[in-house]
C-alpha cells in the first residue's frame, strides 16, 4: 500500500474553537489522529471518524516519549491515508517538530505543516498587552525558560521577551532577567490557560514575577517581559494584576 501522508495541524492553546479552519478541514478528512494533552474534548467532535491515540508526554517524564511517537506515527502513515499530528499552539514552536519530520522524512512519508495560534499570542490577546508597540516594541523573542539541561543563562535579546514553560520558576527566572540586564521595574505580564475561558492574567514588575506563582499554579503559563508587557495607552478590562480575576474571553463578553 502507498503511504498516507501526515498532516501537523496547530490546535492553538487549548480552548477547540481556536484551531483554524484549515486544521479543522484535514481534521475531518483523518483517519488517525496523534495528539498532545489537549483537554479540550470538543476537538474530538471534529474527527469523530478517526481514531484518537493521546501521545502526550509531560515534561521530560518519557525519556523513550519521542522515539515511540515517531514510530507510531510512520506505522500509521503506512497503513491510512490520512494521519492527523494534533500539537498543542502552533507546531513550529517548542513542539518536537523538527524531529517528527525528520523520522518521516527519513521514512519516506509526505507530511504537510498547518500553522496554529502559539500561546504567546493568545496570551497577549487576553492580556490586551500587544507584543510589538510602536517606538518602543520593535523586537519580539519567544523563547523557553527550561531546557533538557535545566535553566539556561540568559542574555537580553529584544524589547519584549515571551517566555514558555516558566510557570513553574517565576522567581528565578526574574533574577535570570535582573542578571541579564532588566531593571527590576522592568513589567511583565503573566498569563495561564490563555485562549480558554478560564485565562487569567496578572501584571508584575520584575521585583515581584514570584508573587504571580501561586496565583497561575498548575496551569500553563507564558510570561511576557519587557515592552509588550506595559498596560496599553487604552482604558483595559479586568486584566488582574495582584487583583486577577477571570478575563472572560468568549466571543460574548468582549
Ligand atoms: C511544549 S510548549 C508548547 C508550545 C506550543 N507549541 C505553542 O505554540 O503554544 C508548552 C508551553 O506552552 C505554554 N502554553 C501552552 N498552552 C498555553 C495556554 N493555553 N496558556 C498559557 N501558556 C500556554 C506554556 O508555557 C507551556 O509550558
Amino acid at each position: 500500500m502507498t503511504p498516507g501522508r501526515v498532516v501537523f495541524i496547530g490546535a492553538g492553546p487549548g480552548a477547540a474553537d481556536l484551531i483554524t479552519m484549515r486544521g479543522a478541514a484535514w481534521l475531518a478528512r483523518a483517519e488517525v489522529v496523534l495528539h498532545d494533552a489537549l483537554t479540550d474534548p470538543a476537538l474530538r467532535d471534529l474527527a469523530p471518524q478517526a481514531r484518537w491515540i493521546d501521545v502526550g508526554k509531560r515534561g521530560y517524564a518519557h525519556a523513550t516519549g519521542q522515539a515511540k511517537i515517531d514510530a507510531l506515527l510512520i506505522d500509521e502513515a503506512r497503513r491510512h491515508a490520512v494521519v492527523v499530528r494534533l500539537k498543542g499552539g502552533d507546531p513550529s514552536l517548542f513542539g518536537r517538530l523538527e524531529e517528527e519530520l525528520q523520522a518521516l522524512a527519513a521514512a519516506g512519508i509526505e507530511c504537510e505543516v498547518i500553522p496554529g495560534i502559539t500561546a504567546a499570542l493568545a496570551a497577549a490577546a487576553d492580556a490586551r498587552r500587544p507584543l510589538t508597540r510602536r517606538g518602543s516594541g520593535r523586537t519580539l523573542s519567544l523563547a523557553t525558560a527550561m531546557t533538557r539541561a535545566g535553566p539556561h543563562e540568559l542574555q537580553r535579546q529584544a524589547d519584549t521577551e515571551v517566555f514558555y514553560m516558566a510557570g513553574l520558576r517565576l522567581a528565578a527566572l526574574a533574577q535570570e532577567l535582573l542578571r541579564a540586564g532588566w531593571t527590576a521595574d522592568t513589567p511583565a505580564s503573566v498569563v495561564s490557560r490563555a485562549g480558554w475561558p478560564d485565562s487569567l492574567a496578572s501584571e508584575h514588575r520584575l521585583a515581584d514575577l514570584g508573587d504571580a506563582a501561586t496565583l497561575h499554579a498548575g496551569r500553563p503559563t507564558i510570561v511576557v517581559v519587557g515592552a509588550g508587557a506595559a498596560a496599553a495607552a487604552v482604558p483595559a478590562p479586568q486584566t488582574g494584576g495582584l487583583d486577577a480575576g477571570q478575563n472572560g474571553n468568549a466571543p460574548s463578553s468582549t
